[in-house]
C-alpha cells in the first residue's frame, strides 16, 4: 500500500491548491516543500510582497504629490523604509501560516524537505538535517515552480546585480536602478523604487513593453509610465552586467555601458525541473525546461502529473491554481478542466494593466473578423472622483456573432474590473450582453459597459 493517494511536490499556488482540493475529494494527501514557509514564490517573494510594496509606495507618492488637489495639506512627509519592509514581511508571514492552517483543516500532511522522484510512484525527501525518507503515492503531482532565468553575461551576485527576490528586500532606496526587461516584474518593481525616489531605467530588447499584452494598451502604458519618470530604452539588448566599484555596470549591444547602483534582472523565469529526478521515471524536460503534459495534465508516465510554471502556458499563480484544482479532480473523479481561453493577466503598475482573451494583433493574424469598442476612464464620474482618469477599456468582439473575444483594460482597478470580463467570456457573452447588463452608478465598471456599447457605436457618455 502506498503511504498516500497523492503526493504533491511543491507548496506554491499550484501545489497547495491541488493538495487541498484532493483532500476535499476524500484522498489522503501529502505536500512536500523544502521551504519552511508554504506558498511558494508567489506568497514568499513574488505576487504578494510585490503588491504590498506597490501599495505602500503608491500611498507614499500620493501623500507627497497627490493629496494637494483634494485640499489636504501635509507637511514633513518622510519615508520609513524599514517600517514599510517590516509590514511586507508581516503580511507574508500571516499568509504563509494561513496555508499551514488550511492544510490542518483539510487533513493534508505537510512534509518538509527537498523531494526528488525515485522511480514510478515514489519520491525521496531529504530533510534539512540530510535524512532521507522514501514516500510512496498512487499519484504524484509535480508543481515545483520556476526561478529567475539567467541572461548570458549577467552575473547575479544578490548584492548589486539582483533578481526580484533581493529587489523586494532592499533596505535603502538605490540612486539609479537599471531594470533588464520590460515585462511584469520589471515594470512592477521598477515602479516601486521609482516612487520611493530612485532613478529607474528600463532596458528592453523588443521595440515595445509588456510582450503579450495588446499593443495599443502596452503603448498607452509606456506613455503613462514614462510620464511618471520611468526611463525606457527600447530595442536595447543587454549583453552583460556585473558589480563594479560601489555600484554596477550594464553592457548593451549598441551603445556605451551604463553605470548604476543596482541592477534588476527580469527577463523571464525558468522552470525548476533540473533536479527533481525526472530521469528516474524516464521523463525529460524540453529545451526551455518544461515538462510535456496532455489536456488532463498527465505526463507520459502513468500516475505522474505536472502543473503550473513547469508546463506550457503563462507563468501565473492563478493559472497554476486552476491546474491544481483540475489535476486533483482528474485524479479523484476522472474529470478536470482548465479553460485556457479565459486566463486573465494583470500588471499592477499605476494604472493597472489587465487583459483576458485575445489581443487585436492575434485576431488580425488569425484572420478573425472583429469589431472593437473603447471607452476612456476620463469620461467616468467615479474615475474623476478618484482622481485616476488615465486609461481605457477596449473590447474586441466577433464581427458576425458579437461574441466577446478579448477585453483589455488600462486604468484604475483594472485588475478587479477584469473579473467581469473573464466571467462574461466564460459564459460566452456577446458585447450586447455586457452592454445590456445594468452596471451600478457611479462605478468604474460602467467603463466596461460603455466600451461594450462602443463596439456597436452607441456609447452614451462620449
Ligand atoms: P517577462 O517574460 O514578462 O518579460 C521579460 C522581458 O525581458 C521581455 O519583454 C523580453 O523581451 C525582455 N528581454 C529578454 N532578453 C533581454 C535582453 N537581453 N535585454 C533586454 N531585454 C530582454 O518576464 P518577467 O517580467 O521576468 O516575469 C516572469 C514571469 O512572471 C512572467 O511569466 C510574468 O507573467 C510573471 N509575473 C506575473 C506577475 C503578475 O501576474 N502581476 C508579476 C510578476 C511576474
Amino acid at each position: 500500500m502506498p503511504d498516500y493517494d497523492v503526493l504533491v511536490i511543491g507548496g506554491g499556488p499550484g501545489g497547495y491548491v491541488a493538495a487541498i482540493r484532493a483532500a476535499q475529494l476524500g484522498l489522503s494527501v501529502a505536500c512536500v516543500d523544502e521551504n519552511p514557509a508554504l506558498g511558494g514564490t508567489c506568497l514568499r517573494v513574488g505576487c504578494i510582497p510585490s503588491k504590498v510594496l506597490l501599495e505602500s509606495s503608491e500611498r507614499y507618492e500620493e501623500t507627497l504629490l497627490g493629496l494637494g488637489e483634494h485640499g489636504i495639506r501635509v507637511e514633513g512627509v518622510r519615508l520609513d523604509l524599514a517600517a514599510m519592509q517590516k509590514r511586507r514581511q508581516k503580511i507574508v508571514t500571516i499568509l504563509t501560516k494561513g496555508i499551514d492552517g488550511l492544510f490542518r483543516k483539510n487533513g493534508v500532511t505537510r512534509l518538509q524537505g527537498r523531494a526528488r522522484l525515485a522511480g514510478a510512484g515514489a519520491a525521496l525527501v531529504t530533510g534539512a538535517d540530510g535524512a532521507e525518507t522514501r514516500v510512496e503515492a498512487g499519484s504524484i503531482i509535480l508543481a515545483t515552480g520556476s526561478r529567475t532565468a539567467d541572461l548570458p553575461g549577467v552575473v547575479v551576485d544578490g548584492q548589486r546585480v539582483l533578481t526580484s527576490t533581493e529587489t523586494l528586500e532592499l533596505d535603502a532606496v538605490p540612486g539609479h536602478l537599471v531594470v533588464i526587461g520590460a515585462g511584469f516584474i520589471g515594470l512592477e518593481l521598477g515602479s516601486v523604487w521609482r516612487r520611493l525616489g530612485a532613478k529607474v531605467t528600463v532596458l528592453e530588447y523588443l521595440d515595445r513593453i509588456l510582450p503579450g499584452i495588446d499593443a495599443e494598451i502596452a503603448a498607452d502604458a509606456q506613455k503613462l509610465l514614462a510620464k511618471q519618470g520611468l526611463v525606457f530604452r527600447l530595442g536595447c539588448r543587454v549583453t552583460g552586467a556585473r558589480a563594479e566599484g560601489d555600484g554596477a555596470v550594464v553592457d548593451i549591444a549598441d551603445g556605451e555601458p551604463i553605470a548604476c547602483d543596482r541592477v534588476l534582472l527580469s527577463v523571464g523565469r525558468r522552470p525548476n525541473t533540473d533536479d527533481i529526478g525526472l530521469e528516474t521515471v524516464g521523463l525529460s524536460a524540453d529545451a526551455r525546461g518544461r515538462i510535456e503534459v496532455d489536456a488532463h495534465l498527465r505526463t507520459t508516465v502513468p500516475g505522474i502529473y505536472a502543473i503550473g510554471d513547469i508546463i506550457a502556458g503563462p507563468m501565473l499563480a492563478h493559472k497554476a491554481e486552476e491546474e491544481g484544482v483540475a489535476v486533483a479532480e482528474t485524479i479523484a473523479t476522472g474529470v478536470g478542466h482548465v479553460d485556457y481561453d479565459v486566463m486573465p493577466a494583470v500588471c499592477y503598475t499605476e494604472p493597472e494593466v489587465a487583459a483576458v482573451g485575445r489581443t487585436e494583433e492575434q485576431l488580425k493574424e488569425a484572420g478573425v473578423p472583429y469589431r472593437a469598442g473603447s471607452f476612456p476612464f476620463i469620461a467616468n464620474g467615479r474615475a474623476r472622483s478618484l482622481g485616476h482618469t488615465d486609461g481605457k477599456v477596449k473590447i474586441l468582439a466577433h464581427a458576425e456573432t458579437d461574441r466577446v473575444l478579448g477585453i483589455h483594460i488600462i486604468g484604475p482597478h483594472a485588475g478587479d474590473l477584469i473579473a467581469e470580463a473573464a466571467v462574461s467570456m466564460a459564459f460566452g457573452a456577446s458585447s450586447e450582453d455586457i452592454a445590456r447588463t445594468c452596471h451600478a452608478h457611479p462605478t468604474l465598471a460602467e467603463v466596461v459597459k460603455e466600451a461594450a456599447l462602443a463596439v456597436d457605436g452607441r456609447a452614451i457618455h462620449i
